[in-house]
């Protein structure tokens, strides 16, 4: 049988990524999908650009609509980023009855839904699977592999960028507490924000926008795209609660792991009673889940089926091959169903089309989890009482309290970590917290996550 021809928009990082794997592979390749899978054309910004991949034998053009109308071409894989261009590229070729496979979690979260319409529509697949998570299959595992399962919930590391800055930042402070002899954090020089981030994007990893790794918006996508195959809803991007990690001092990593955590940013998607809870934010978790351990830029994905129990998901998340190991696996896919009844294809989105819920994405405020504050509090009798206070009156329990030894004329840091609770009355006792006279500046507060097997 002839080789299926690809058309390629993109040939940066994940691109060169594809071409290497395509042509290294093309054996292998050939023997999953049952034909060989060839790249016969590819769009590019800058023709004279040099490569990590060669490009021979492929016709290369900087109009990407050429690709997208090139007749032979059965598979348009998309790898330009970004929702605009991207957009219209993925509705053209759908449009001309091109299947697609796309790294993009933007354009997935943001445009899916119409995306999918339109797809199902014309009797073509869009597959997606180095979106989320880069090389790890964690969609393939959660919509085809726990389909058996009520998911419960998940949780996950699905931005390297953010992991890496956090993982520096705690080398950075365990440096710091064995130079002071076990205390004081800040002590000694950590590694810079800035300079770890740089480092990042030296490495490829980071978004072209760094804000999109730091602030949050990069796992936000991935998160609403993992929320909707594991639940069956529509993907809502703009209902994700997004916290960046740019507020997260040493000092905080240094706590957290003196009461036995550490700070990831984590995406958490829930489904209760009320609806589903969809967010983004650092959380303290327990440092004795495996997913506690994952450093550097590695990714994992925490998943609870009612059936299987909890299941983790490990590996790299971004990358020229990690992320082109999904991308190709996506060519085998949809190359083994070229010929199969568009009918019978794994839905997009795990659930069948007609089949999504309605059930709603739940306000911030209506959540409930733990949390770790820190408070900065003038060193006096009464204080701790009047706070304990105001926390006892909102109905909010104590787990554990740090107090450390002002230094010098400073303020006392007093570390609290409460049971679970909801979001809205947390938010009220933090504001009569801080306004007591004792109290000096804003409180710290970041979530706090068991990740039980329950
Ligand atoms: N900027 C992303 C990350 C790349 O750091 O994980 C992969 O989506």
């Amino acid at each position: 049988m002839e080789p299926v021809k690809v058309g390629l928009l993109g040939l940066g990082t994940v691109g060169g990524g594809t071409v290497n794997v395509l042509k290294r592979n093309a054996g292998e390749i050939a023997r999953r999908a049952g034909r060989g899978v060839v790249i016969s054309h590819a769009a590019t910004r800058d023709l004279d650009k040099e490569r990590i991949c060669d490009t021979s034998g492929i016709t290369l053009t900087t109009d990407p609509f050429a690709v997208v109308n090139d007749a032979e071409v059965q598979i348009v894989v998309e790898l330009i980023g970004g929702d605009g261009l991207a957009r219209e590229l993925v509705l053209a070729a759908i449009d001309n009855g091109k299947h697609v496979v796309t790294a993009n979690k933007a354009l997935i979260a943001k445009h899916g839904n119409e995306i999918f319409e339109r797809a199902q529509a014309k009797g073509v697949m869009v597959a997606f699977e180095a979106a989320v998570a880069g090389g790890i299959p964690v969609i393939k595992a959660v919509r085809e592999g726990l389909a058996a399962n009520r998911v419960e919930w998940l949780a996950g590391i699905i931005n390297g960028t953010g992991n890496f800055i956090l993982t520096e930042m705690r080398d950075a402070a365990q440096g710091s507490a064995s130079a002071a002899g076990g205390g004081t954090p800040g002590a000694a020089k950590g590694r810079d924000f800035a300079e770890v981030l740089a480092e990042a994007q030296a490495l490829g990893y980071a978004e072209a926008d760094p804000t999109f790794d730091v602030e949050g918006i990069d796992a936000a996508h991935k998160l609403t795209i993992l929320a909707s195959i594991a639940f069956g809803i529509p993907l809502q991007f703009e209902a994700c609660f997004t916290e960046g990690i740019s507020n997260i001092t040493r000092e905080d990593v240094h706590y957290a792991e003196e009461l036995g955590y550490r700070i990831k940013h984590l995406g958490v998607a829930r489904r209760t009673e009320a609806g589903v809870e969809l967010r983004v934010h650092p959380t303290l978790i327990p440092e004795r889940r495996l997913i506690a351990n994952v450093d550097g830029v590695m990714n994992a994905v925490l998943v609870k089926g009612d059936a299987v129990g909890p299941t983790l998901y490990y590996g790299a998340g971004a990358g020229a091959e990690p992320t082109a190991s999904a991308v190709v696996a996506d060519l085998v896919d949809v190359t083994r169903t070229l010929t199969a009844d568009p009918e019978n294809r794994v839905p997009h989105l795990a659930f069948q089309p007609d089949a999504l819920s309605d059930l709603p994405i739940l306000p911030m405020a209506e959540i409930e989890t733990a949390y770790y504050l820190r408070l900065q509090a003038i060193d006096r009798p009464g204080v701790l009482a009047d706070v304990t206070r105001i926390l006892g009156d909102s109905g909010i329990s104590i787990e554990a309290i740090l107090q450390k030894e002002p230094v010098g004329d400073s303020e006392a840091t007093v570390i609290i970590l409460t049971h679970r609770v909801q979001e809205a009355k947390m938010d009220y006792a933090i504001g009569a917290i801080e306004a007591l006279d004792s109290i000096d500046g804003e409180i710290m507060r970041i979530r706090l996550e068991t990740l039980d097997a329950d």
